[in-house]
């Protein structure tokens, strides 16, 4: 069985940080998303995995390497989509690498938090053409949506007005080979994109077996600003705290806190559950709960908590506290002079800033 990641696409819904960055490269409790992916297929016993790219192509490769990190008999074949055309069209050009075996189809920006060991023990066991994971949501007519008859699916609706059933696709999918008779022969859709759902509605339609899988434990697809917060709050509930930082004698830390090498933390109150990358200094501060300050930050004189700081950032006298924030690689955010009593910027296109 082999593994094919989606990690290509544009990622219009988190720019900024998408002007200059993967996606999937974003850190959720200073770990890429993108990696969260590739344990989830490696602990399902997967060795062989394509990785879809796109625009971003050197950065994923950069980060990733060849898969051997991941175990000695890991292999990472990346597969360039020229365009991001679907989910479809990701499938329809891993054919050659992918062959007749079946696979695992997994969105790189998306984490589970129980693995796909379940998923993967069931196709196994009940041979479907296709498996689609699902969970129930509160709001279906944001998602793509399953219908169901008799423990088989027989309808896919994309973002349905009167949703007929509150289970969501999740962005895991596996395929047996006629998979890709479905993506040869669907046309795209009103945006353009081969979509995964009219596919598996062609599976559906002709007479293939397409069954459903819940998911045990939460999900997350981190496409949003909001969702990777909460994706850092959910990996973080999980950690046990190891400090191997310097911390000096006026610092408080409680609850599960990682300090890694390197980083220096001085008169400062960290409450976890938190993470301070390697090479951070952190003084005079208070970092809060569910707070990941990824490596080489400078962070004095500031309050900070349910937020993620990207590498090389400086925020040095913030006069409130900051929440619920997402800040970008080597920012600086820092006080004014008392006067003249303004506020100053430098800031990129499609920037947030919220004041008080
Ligand atoms: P999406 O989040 O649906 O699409 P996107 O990355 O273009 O983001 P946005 O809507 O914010 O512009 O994609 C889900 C995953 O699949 C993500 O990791 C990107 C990847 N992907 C591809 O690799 N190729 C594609 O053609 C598309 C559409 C997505």
């Amino acid at each position: 069985m082999k593994g094919l990641i989606l990690s290509g696409g544009k990622g219009t819904r988190l720019r900024p940080l998408t002007f200059t960055q993967a996606k999937q490269l974003v850190p959720v409790a200073n770990k890429p998303v993108l990696f969260y992916g590739i344990e989830a297929l490696v602990g399902a016993g997967i060795r062989e995995i394509g990785i879809i790219v796109g625009d971003t192509r050197t950065e994923i490769r950069g980060a990733v390497g060849d898969g051997r990190r991941w175990g000695d008999d890991v292999r990472i074949t990346y597969i360039e989509q020229p365009e991001p055309l679907g989910l479809a069209h990701a499938v329809l050009i891993a054919e050659e690498f992918l062959g007749r075996e079946p696979f695992v189809m997994y969105l790189g920006d998306n984490i589970l938090k129980s693995g796909i060991v379940s998923l993967v023990d069931s196709f196994r066991e009940r041979k479907p053409n296709a498996l689609i994971l699902l969970t129930p949501v509160p709001n279906p007519q944001i998602f793509g949506v399953a219908e169901l008859e008799n423990g088989k699916v027989v309808r896919l609706v994309e973002k349905p007005r009167e949703p007929k059933s509150n289970l969501a696709l999740v962005g895991v999918y596996m395929f047996d080979s006629h998979i890709f008779e479905a993506v040869r022969a669907i046309k795209p859709s009103w945006r353009n994109e081969l979509e995964i759902t009219d596919a598996i509605q062609f599976l559906v339609d002709h007479g293939y077996e397409v069954q459903p899988h819940l998911v045990a434990g939460w999900w997350k697809d981190t496409g949003k600003i909001e969702d990777i917060l909460e994706a850092n709050r959910l990996i973080l509930e999980t950690i046990s705290g190891l400090v191997e930082g310097a911390v000096d004698e006026a610092t408080r830390v409680s609850g599960e806190v990682i300090i890694e090498k390197g980083a220096s933390v001085r008169s400062s109150t960290i409450r976890g559950p938190a993470i301070i990358g390697a090479g951070t200094e952190i003084a005079d501060s208070y970092i809060g709960p569910f707070t990941s300050i990824q490596k080489n930050c400078r962070i004095v004189k500031t309050e900070i908590e349910h937020s993620i700081v990207l590498e090389g950032s400086e925020i040095v006298d913030v006069g409130s506290r900051i929440d619920e924030s997402l800040i970008g690689r080597e920012v600086r955010i820092y006080k004014c002079p008392p006067k003249p009593l303004a506020y100053r910027f430098m800031v990129g296109d499609k920037s947030e800033i919220g004041l008080k």
